[in-house]
């Protein structure tokens, strides 16, 4: 099966929208009331949620009038947040049908849908003309794709030249066997984890500069202690959360990130390139 196949499937979520608006009616919050900041807890499918969003964006320097890609958008958290802070407009792609179709739902249901589109496609084949946005970003989906030559080619081509490219992923540090399931793939034929030295090599070769870099482990460290009292209470889970992205598998998946993080195995990093 093609990887691109695998990871469809993998993240393939049929209910979700009625899911969360379930999720959501459990916690007293009307969907016809709703804003885009009841939807933080579920709609940010990343280490840290809106405040790791914001940490990389703050990087990025993003004003109202920046036109901005999200690749991998997911159901569009990331995006959302970055257009209801900011004002600026946000496009966002991404391969799961479900993510973008819930997605929009969401988007329309905030009121964000003058600013923010979701569209369904591949990372490896950006449908935008050459140098359409200032600021391209892509949060925790290089772990999904093997080809990053290709996938930093079409970031670089879709990138204006004055433009900003950010990445906050999950890489390989050391090089050893990854306990699954992971958030990303139940088994490593669906992952492309890579290290920090691949990544650099990729979009050096697409014709990037690097501008900064940084290792957000102890960030992610302090994330999943918070988040371990969620997933260990008696209570169980609360009706909203990341756990309605993940599936069954959704705490064990977690637990295995957070102790290779914590292992030094992995870890999440912040890249900052210019065009
Ligand atoms: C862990 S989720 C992160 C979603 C979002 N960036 C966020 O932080 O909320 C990874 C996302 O990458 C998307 N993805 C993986 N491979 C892709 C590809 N080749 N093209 C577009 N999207 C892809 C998946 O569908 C999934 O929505």
């Amino acid at each position: 099966m093609l990887l691109e196949q695998t990871v469809s499937k993998h993240y393939a979520n049929k209910d979700l929208l009625e899911k969360i608006y379930t999720g959501l009616g459990q916690l007293g919050i009307d969907k016809d009331q709703l804003t885009q900041s009841d939807l933080s807890s579920v709609d940010e499918f990343h280490i840290g949620g809106s405040e790791g969003t914001l940490m990389l964006a703050e990087k990025l320097s993003i004003s109202a009038s920046s036109s901005v890609l999200d690749i991998g958008c997911g159901i569009g958290g990331p995006a959302r947040l970055l257009s209801s802070e900011i004002g600026c407009k946000v496009s966002g792609i991404d391969l799961t049908a479900d993510f973008v179709n819930t997605g929009n739902s969401l988007t329309d249901q905030v009121g964000l849908s003058d600013n923010v589109k979701l569209i369904e496609a591949n990372a490896l084949n950006i449908p935008f003309a050459d140098n359409s946005f200032d600021v391209s970003y892509m949060i925790h989906v290089g772990m999904n794709i093997a080809d990053k030559d290709t996938l930093f080619s079409e970031a670089f081509r879709v990138t204006k030249p004055s433009g900003v490219f950010g990445i906050y992923d999950v890489m390989l540090v050391r090089n050893c066997e990854l306990q699954y399931p992971l958030p990303w793939a139940v088994e490593k034929d669906g992952s492309a984890i890579a290290s920090v030295a691949d990544y650099k090599s990729a979009l050096i070769k697409a014709g990037f500069s690097l501008r900064h870099e940084d290792d957000k482990t102890h960030f992610a460290n302090g994330f999943f202690e918070k988040m371990s009292v969620n997933i260990s209470s008696s209570k169980g889970l609360p009706p909203v959360g990341p756990h309605l992205l993940m599936g069954d598998l959704g705490k064990q998946k977690i637990r295995n990130m957070a102790q290779l993080i914590k292992s030094g195995i992995i870890a999440p990093k912040i890249l900052i390139l210019g065009k």
